[in-house]
């Protein structure tokens, strides 16, 4: 049964669980400004702290080959090694740098099936200070349809906060 009361609970459940868990990342890499160790720790916080993230990490673009991604610190099975910018959904957010919602990830065209488990994802672009890409934000969730706007706005919070601020090393 529809019920619009319902829906608006829990995207705001969820917005609240987004605001506390960037709080919390936040609050542990504080002063830490090695790129790998703030990749790895917010694969780490995401996975624990949402139920339904199967596979959380980062594809980064690799500087020694041009429009690649190679995958970098990740939480979930095994992910495939390298995507060429457009392909799959990784590789269409490298391209486009826009946030992708795929509620059905059979349906999307080139998806790339590193788990057959996976049904639907979000992938959102990561920047540096300067606005220059340094990869991307892919999760994934074993429930058809599980991302919506407010994982969007939540998720793009996030590496804004963690990876964009003028004061980070590389
Ligand atoms: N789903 C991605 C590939 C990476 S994995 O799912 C870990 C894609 O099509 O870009």
């Amino acid at each position: 049964m529809h019920d619009p009361d319902a829906f608006h609970r829990l995207s705001t459940d969820k917005a609240l669980r987004y605001a506390e868990v960037t709080a919390e990342i936040e609050s542990v890499l504080d002063g830490e400004p090695d790129r790998t160790a703030r990749m790895a720790t917010v694969a780490a916080m995401l996975k624990h702290a949402f139920e339904g993230f199967f596979w959380v990490g980062f594809y980064v673009v690799d500087p020694h080959r041009a429009e690649e991604l190679v995958v970098g610190p990740y939480q979930g099975t095994l992910g495939c090694l390298r995507i060429a910018y457009g392909r799959g959904v990784c590789g269409t957010v490298a391209a486009s740098r826009r946030t992708e919602i795929v509620e059905d990830v059979e349906a999307f065209p080139g998806h790339i099936a590193c788990d057959s488990r996976s049904r639907s994802e979000i992938v959102v672009p990561v920047f540096d200070a300067e606005g220059a890409l340094i990869g991307v934000l892919d999760v994934d969730a074993t429930e058809p349809a599980a991302f919506d706007e407010t994982d969007a706005a939540g998720l793009e919070r996030i590496v804004q906060a963690i990876f964009a601020r003028a004061s980070l090393g590389a």
